[in-house]
């Protein structure tokens, strides 16, 4: 049983399709910005689709069986992508609660989750000196929960400064040279797990 599951070279996909959640509402977003950038660097068999996350209820298991349209649309979205990238700021030293919402309802009925299996990486940029380490060590322990592979180096712990991005929310060479690097090593773990 166990070749079934095996990928043949043959069978290797052409194309990955990858959902991006950022865990921030905020128009001017620094880490949707981020998410932006990352996206700029991946070679052309990669696809990138924002998630709305802003125009889900609050999760309540009682509507478990009859989701919002938005959360369908969510369950759907994850359940066609190969893999998934989290930009997140940190919020008093977690993730953020639209971020844990969104996670929530995609994980849910029990046995339901659209996350399992979905090769993950995770960035984030702060004003903080600490870049949001703390926060995404806490998702680091949420995503392994929900059996998502989730690719552990090189850590992407952005500093936001003056200057990071220009006007037209372009990365700054120097950050765009380290990003590279992750997202080089973020694609072969896409290939390497994808479903
Ligand atoms: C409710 C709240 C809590 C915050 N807590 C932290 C924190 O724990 N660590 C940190 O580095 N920055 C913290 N910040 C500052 C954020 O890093 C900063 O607002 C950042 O720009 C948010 O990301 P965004 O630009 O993508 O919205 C917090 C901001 C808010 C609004």
């Amino acid at each position: 049983m166990i070749a079934a599951f095996s990928k043949k070279p043959e069978m290797e996909l052409t194309q990955y399709q990858i959902a991006v959640v950022v865990g921030s509402l905020r128009k001017e977003s620094l880490n949707r910005k981020l998410a932006h950038a990352i996206t700029k660097l991946a070679p052309k068999e990669f696809s990138f689709h924002d998630v709305e996350i802003s125009d889900l209820p609050l999760y309540n298991q009682d509507d478990d069986a009859n989701p919002a349209p938005s959360v369908k649309r969510l369950k759907l979205e994850i359940a066609a992508a190969q893999g998934v990238i989290f930009v997140t700021p940190e919020y008093n030293r977690s993730i953020p609660g639209v971020l844990k919402n969104a996670i929530d309802h995609a994980s849910r009925p029990y046995g339901q989750s659209a996350w399992i299996g979905k090769p993950a990486g995770l960035l984030g940029a702060s004003i903080g000196a600490i870049g949001t380490a703390v926060a995404q060590q806490e998702l680091r322990n949420v995503l392994a929960y929900l059996d998502m592979p989730t690719l552990g180096q090189p850590e992407v712990f952005i500093h936001a400064k003056e200057g990071m991005f220009d006007e037209s929310g372009e990365i700054n060479a120097d950050s765009a040279k380290f990003l590279q690097t992750w997202m080089n090593r973020y694609v072969d773990w896409v290939k390497k797990h994808a479903l």
